[in-house]
């Protein structure tokens, strides 16, 4: 199976329209992203690592060689889907200048196909310059959050007037600058709507809308690794719950010393 490239998931957006929404999921691990890759058209290497895989509180102490040694190993675990890594805080938002420093480390060091960052009209010149010297940008816009700070929580976005008219400006200024597509997340259903259909690119949506032209979970949010989600995120399966019991039975076998068993056990000839 040859590997999906930019342009030809942006060329999924016909006249406006997707005929067949873009499939994504954050992959951290070389094994993950061999599971998912066939099922997906977009790996992404999220910044949510932080999270999901070091116990950090936010996004925002994730580094540059954290992400570059994630994008390595899904790269390496993945033959079809395009692997996009996410910019961490404080790698990209001096200038276009320090953003392209990092970027091209991703891109030199990964072998990934693009990067992600945060931001909407503050951005557009920093993704101008990254996309005209050779580096696919997907922009994130709305809940975006490395801005948890500035944002004060993780709440929706957009349901003032000013905040929805600041959202929309935002898609519309990184589609201008050259971002390839957009994630939009947590925002209320009519921006995302509104955006998909003014946008020539893909919008990709978490928190957002089934219209959009595609859909992002975070794999372990999906697969129901973690007792709190987001209200968008559907637990697809119970992994935790099949890790405790899994982990119970080892342990109860252990204590009973009935494994390991003849089977798992070398014997002389
Ligand atoms: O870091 C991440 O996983 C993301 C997605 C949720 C869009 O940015
Ligand atoms: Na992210």
């Amino acid at each position: 199976m040859k590997r999906l490239t930019v342009p030809a998931i942006q060329r999924r957006k016909k006249d406006g329209v997707t005929a067949e929404p873009l499939v994504m999921l954050t992959a951290y691990t070389a094994r993950q992203a061999q599971l998912l890759d066939p099922h997906c058209d977009l790996l992404l290497v999220g910044d949510s690592l932080g999270q999901v895989i070091y116990g950090l509180p936010s996004t925002l102490p994730v580094t540059l060689d954290m992400m570059i040694a994630h994008g390595a190993a899904v790269v390496r675990g993945s033959y079809h889907s395009v692997v996009i890594v996410d910019m961490p805080f404080g790698s990209y938002e001096a200038s276009p200048q320090a953003a392209f420093a990092s970027a091209s480390r991703i891109m030199a060091e990964t072998g990934a196909a693009g990067v992600k960052l945060e931001g909407g009209q503050a951005m557009a010149e920093t993704i101008a310059f990254l996309t005209q010297r050779g580096i696919p940008v997907m922009a994130h816009i709305g809940l975006t959050p490395q801005a948890v700070n500035a944002l004060g929580g993780y709440a929706a976005r957009g349901r003032s007037e000013a905040e929805h008219a600041k959202i929309v400006a935002d898609g519309e200024a990184v589609a201008q600058a050259g971002a390839f597509a957009v994630v939009i997340e947590g925002v209320i259903e009519p921006i995302a709507i509104a955006l998909t259909e003014a946008l020539a690119i893909p919008t990709i949506g978490i928190g957002a809308s089934a219209k959009c032209d595609g859909q992002v979970l975070v794999t372990e949010d999906m697969l129901g690794m973690f007792e709190r989600v987001p209200r968008f995120v559907k637990r697809y399966a119970d992994i935790a719950g099949m890790i405790d019991d899994t982990a119970a039975k080892y342990a109860e076998e252990v204590r009973a010393r009935s494994f390991p068993g003849a089977e798992q056990t070398y014997q002389p000839k």
